[in-house]
């Protein structure tokens, strides 16, 4: 089976952001088209991306597009109480609202106002199946860089993952919750669910990873990079910052049987 949908998660902090951003433009080089979806209400995937100001300016994130929600849902953003379409048309979203951006799809989903609540919102609605459709029905190739809670992704979107990738770094809280995160994705029938090792500063370290993920498909250790931070700064891609970041993202991705 051909890898397309890559849903990447892990700890607040740990380096979802700057993986799922590298991990685009390998995708792409290697011939994909490819989206990639910021579904953290607090969105930094652009800038990882390195989208420059004057484009990100002019994104709205999809819970903001009022009169498209409700053109499609037949309720404004916040209009609790009311009747609104449950199963919203989201099949043109894809290509008629991501950014292009050196040969990645950008979309950005944007923040629920009642974010966290799981809320039956008109907003909320229109994000559940766009992100359905994105992971059951998009052809393409589609990453996302998610948070904590995926309570955009009801049970029936998460089978259809191809591979959960989870973050962890050098410290026992980020283990302990990429553990939560795998029974997690486990419980969701993810049927490949996989460990990806970051901010790695010297064996010690990535022994330490190994120890406490034996048993575990631990794919790759991404190295602690300091061109990274100083790329960040300079608004540049992270994917330009370090060549060694990037080819040990190349080599996850064979692991994982992408071609
Ligand atoms: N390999 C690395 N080397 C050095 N710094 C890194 C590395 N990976 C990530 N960082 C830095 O760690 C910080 C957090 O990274 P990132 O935003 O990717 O994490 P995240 O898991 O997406 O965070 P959040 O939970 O807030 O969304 C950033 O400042 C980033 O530059
Ligand atoms: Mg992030």
């Amino acid at each position: 089976m051909e890898i397309k949908k890559l849903a990447v998660c892990g700890k607040g902090g740990v380096g979802k952001t700057t993986f799922s951003s590298v991990l685009s433009y390998v995708l792409a080089r290697k011939g994909r088209e490819v989206f990639a979806i910021d579904a953290d209400p607090n969105p930094t995937l652009a800038e990882a991306l390195g989208i420059p100001d004057h484009i990100l300016a002019d994104i709205t994130p999809i819970a903001e597009m009022t009169e498209l929600i409700a053109e499609r849902t037949g309720a404004r953003p916040g209009e609790y109480g009311s009747f609104f379409k449950l199963n919203p048309r989201v099949k043109d979203i894809p290509d008629r609202y991501a950014i292009r951006y050196r040969d990645i799809h950008f979309l950005m989903m944007g923040a629920t106002k009642k974010a966290g609540q799981g809320c039956a919102c008109p907003e909320n609605t229109m994000i559940k199946a766009l992100m359905s459709y994105l992971i059951v029905k998009e052809k393409e190739t589609v990453v996302l860089d998610m948070v904590a809670g995926t309570e955009h992704m009801g049970r029936g979107t998460a089978a259809s993952v191809d591979v959960m990738l989870i973050v962890v770094e050098p410290g026992t809280r980020s283990i302990k919750a990429a553990k939560q995160f795998h029974r997690f994705a486990r419980d969701l029938a993810i049927s490949k669910i996989c460990f990806v090792a970051n901010k790695v500063r010297s064996e010690k370290d990535e022994l330490f990873i190994k120890k406490q993920m034996l048993g575990l498909d631990l794919v790759g250790s991404l190295p602690y990079s300091d061109s990274i931070i100083e790329g960040e700064r300079g608004g540049i891609a992270i994917y330009d910052s370090d060549s060694e970041y990037r080819e040990e993202v190349s080599r996850i991705l064979e692991r994982i049987g992408v071609r």
